[in-house]
């Protein structure tokens, strides 16, 4: 009986959380319109910009690098990563792989790309970044610091087969208006603020780093 009322006031706090926050109530959810699979450039050095996205930044950013990588000459083509086979990477000189972090760990769509493709992969120049709000919260003194040992240094050691030419950490975006109610749950549990942290001349700058590296 006790259970029963526990569960039920469970329940209603719950449904009263998401009916007292409006944002949580019309917006589209889940994946952007926008974010769709897109090529510029020809007849340069092909370069695939292999995404794993869940709410479009990793998407926004791969843009902003691809833009750079055209002006710059190349034929850069951006594609979900999960869509990509072994027989599209050969057309590839150059990967980049986009990813956002999703509860600690790179998309697993990534991480299924580098773990059936190592070995092509290991014959190409390859850099990845990845989009992590970690980067976007300043009272966190050593959020950097945090982002380069578990974000980045496990990708050397989980791939020791690639060399990638760098590896790229931007922070990225968190819109509790586009969120799936279940992310938007977990979020809101761990009191984690929305806001838009990314920034755009580190993109930049990164873009500009890789576009000279594979000249
Ligand atoms: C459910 C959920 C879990 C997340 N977990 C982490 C995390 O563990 N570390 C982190 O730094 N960012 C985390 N983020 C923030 C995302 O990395 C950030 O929102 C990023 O911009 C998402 O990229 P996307 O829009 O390409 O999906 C999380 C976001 C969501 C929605």
């Amino acid at each position: 009986m006790k259970r029963n009322v526990l569960l039920t006031v469970t329940a209603l706090m719950i449904l009263g959380a998401m009916l007292c926050f409006p944002s949580a109530g019309f917006a589209k959810r889940g994946l952007p319109d926008y974010v769709v699979e897109s090529s510029c450039g020809d007849n340069g050095t092909a370069v695939l910009i292999a995404i794993g996205t869940k709410y479009g930044r990793t998407f926004k950013i791969a843009e902003r690098i691809s833009e750079i990588l055209c002006q710059d000459g190349f034929q850069v083509d951006i594609r979900f990563v999960k869509d990509v086979t072994e027989e599209d990477l050969s057309g590839y000189d150059a990967v980049i792989l986009g990813s956002c972090i999703y509860i600690e760990h790179w998309h697993e769509d990534a991480i299924a790309f580098l773990d059936q493709y190592e070995s092509a992969l290991a014959a190409k120049n390859v850099a990845y970044y990845c989009v992590n709000a970690l980067l976007g919260m300043t009272n966190i003194p050593d959020a950097a610091e945090m982002v380069d040992k578990y974000y980045i240094q496990p990708m050397y050691e989980d791939y020791p087969e690639i060399s990638p030419l760098d590896i790229g950490a931007f922070a990225g975006a968190i819109n509790y208006r586009i969120l799936l109610w279940y992310d938007w749950f977990a979020l809101r549990m761990m009191l984690m603020p929305g806001g838009d942290w990314t920034d755009w001349e580190a993109v930049d700058d990164w873009g500009e780093k890789i576009s000279g590296m594979l000249q």
